[in-house]
């Protein structure tokens, strides 16, 4: 049996396809999905029909992002053999419980919430934002239901999601399986429900800051540092982490963006606490050797991802492979998945089956 199919508990996250992952992504996520894919059994899903709330518009960008975000992950280490990459649009589940979740949950509830508010703000949409746009917060707890996953480990902007993930599960569960309303979370599947009430995992890295060292690394804001950067653009890009300090015998702020990039990058936890100590006091350390040094770590952070890119570069039909070989395996749990929930609303009248040719 592959480890892919032993009973693990299982976690689902999922990203928006944007286009390249830069290290803002590795430290936030995807780092800790390595970490978590000998443990669990992890989904990682693609979320095309997400992107298509603001890029309807754009259909051949948005799959090129979906081939490049896997490409990019494959490159950081997650391992194709242990997790499951899934496009979101190949799991019909998915859109099948959207709709039913959407029964269950206010409208104006789904319209508070924050994640989205922020959005629509953000992105300037106004009110001419289209109808799936809010829907795709629904869909987002019909993505994690339809896994029953565990846990799901995301970032501190989508706890709102995993809320409201949790209140479908409770509500569905409650509904439909007989479960009290008194029953605490964890119990939900022993007392009958369908749903696990999933937690969120939010990792205690925060965001990495771009080598602008004022905002969060964005790629749209020029200040990302990606792992198809060169040896010497990466020395290029962390010699401009600007600091403000002004010479080596001047205490600094161990605290400083330089610090966070310290604490992220270089490994060994002795170096990192005398460069704390040493900085603090205005040892003779100047930023400029620091940064040095952290170039020189994150080059040999992204040595073997330079590798494995170059392995999956130009080689899509690999890619392709991967994604299906995922896909099957979603569907596997998800048609389950939602066979059971159909049952138990009334709502599944024969039994079926979904393969790809
Ligand atoms: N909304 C998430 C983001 O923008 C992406 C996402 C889609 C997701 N479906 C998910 C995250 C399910 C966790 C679980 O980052």
């Amino acid at each position: 049996m592959s480890s892919k199919t032993a009973t693990k508990p299982r976690i689902l996250t999922g990203d928006t396809p944007t286009g390249q992952l830069h290290l803002g992504h590795y430290v936030g996520s995807v780092k800790r999905r390595i970490e978590l894919q000998d443990t669990y059994e992890c989904f990682f899903l693609i979320a095309n029909m997400h992107a298509f709330t603001t890029r309807a518009n754009e259909p051949d960008e948005v799959r090129r992002d979906c081939i490049e975000i896997v490409r990019d992950q494959l490159a950081m280490g997650v391992d194709p053999d242990k997790s499951s990459f899934v496009i979101q649009t190949e799991v019909p589940a998915i859109s099948e419980l959207t709709y039913l979740f959407a029964m269950l949950l206010p409208f104006n509830r789904v319209m508070r919430n924050p994640t989205l508010k922020e959005e629509i703000k953000v992105k300037g949409l106004g009110d001419t934002y289209s109808f799936g746009f809010p829907l795709y917060v629904v869909g987002q707890t019909a993505d994690i239901l339809a896994f029953r996953a565990h846990a799901v480990p995301v970032g501190e902007d989508q706890v709102p999601h995993l809320e409201l993930t949790r209140e479908v599960a409770r509500r569905f569960n409650q509904m439909y399986c007989g479960v009290s309303d008194q029953a605490e979370d964890a119990d939900h599947v022993k007392l009958g429900g369908v749903f696990p009430v999933p937690v969120a995992d939010v990792g205690t890295v925060g965001k990495l800051m771009g080598y602008d060292g004022k905002q969060k690394m964005s790629k749209s804001l020029g200040n990302a540092i990606f792992i198809t950067d060169t040896e010497k653009q990466i020395r290029k890009k962390v010699a401009k982490l600007f600091t403000g300090r002004q010479s080596p015998t001047e205490p600094g702020d161990p605290t400083n963006v330089l610090f966070q990039y310290v604490e992220c990058f270089i490994e060994d936890e002795d170096r990192v606490a005398e460069l704390k100590d040493r900085y603090a006091r205005g040892d003779n350390i100047g930023d400029g050797h620091i940064k040095q040094e952290v170039a020189e770590a994150i080059n040999t952070l992204l040595e073997p991802m330079r590798q494995r890119r170059a392995q999956y570069e130009g080689n899509d039909d690999t890619i392709m492979d991967i994604l299906k070989s995922g896909c099957a395996h979603a569907i596997e749990v998800t048609e389950q998945t939602l066979a059971l929930a159909k049952e138990a609303a009334r709502l599944g009248f024969f039994e079926r089956e979904v393969r790809y040719r």
